[in-house]
């Protein structure tokens, strides 16, 4: 499975640490930027992310501002993305069994890297459910 992570200048600091993290466990993230500390538009930075995987070319997606919040909300008018929060631990399994997310998000001013780290093991360990949960996930794109 390809993952690619994406951040703003808010999420830059987070998201290079969490390739790091996954480097050493052999796991290469695809990185589409932003490449600085540099302020950016986090619209910019969801859509490219999202767009890879709406294309097929990846398959999940990590995405960071400096609270989660804008560039959730930016993924998330995209048919086919289901950006989720992944503000506590069971949110994170939640998120993957109930919701079938395909992008977590993190914030980088407001989680720690161990949480943030421990998190995303759990979202990507964790399968979806379906059942009554694929039902309601199919409403969401008609
Ligand atoms: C950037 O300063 C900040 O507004 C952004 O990273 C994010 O937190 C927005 O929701």
């Amino acid at each position: 499975m390809k993952i690619a992570i994406a951040s703003d200048h808010g999420g830059f600091e987070l998201k290079t640490q969490l390739i790091e993290y996954y480097k050493k466990q052999g796991l290469t993230l695809q990185d589409m930027g932003t490449y600085s500390s540099d302020s950016c538009d986090y619209p910019d930075i969801a859509e490219k992310l999202c767009r890879a995987i709406l294309s097929g070319d990846v398959q999940m997606g990590i995405l960071i501002c400096g609270t989660g919040i804008g560039i959730s909300i930016a993924a998330n008018r995209y048919k086919g993305i289901r950006a989720a929060i992944l503000y506590s631990d069971d949110v994170a399994r939640l998120a993957r069994e109930h919701n079938n997310a395909n992008v977590a998000v993190f914030g980088g001013r407001t989680m720690t890297k161990e949480e943030v780290c421990r998190r995303m093991d759990i979202f990507l360990q964790t399968e979806f459910e379906g059942g009554r949960h694929q039902r309601r996930i199919d409403k969401l794109d008609k």
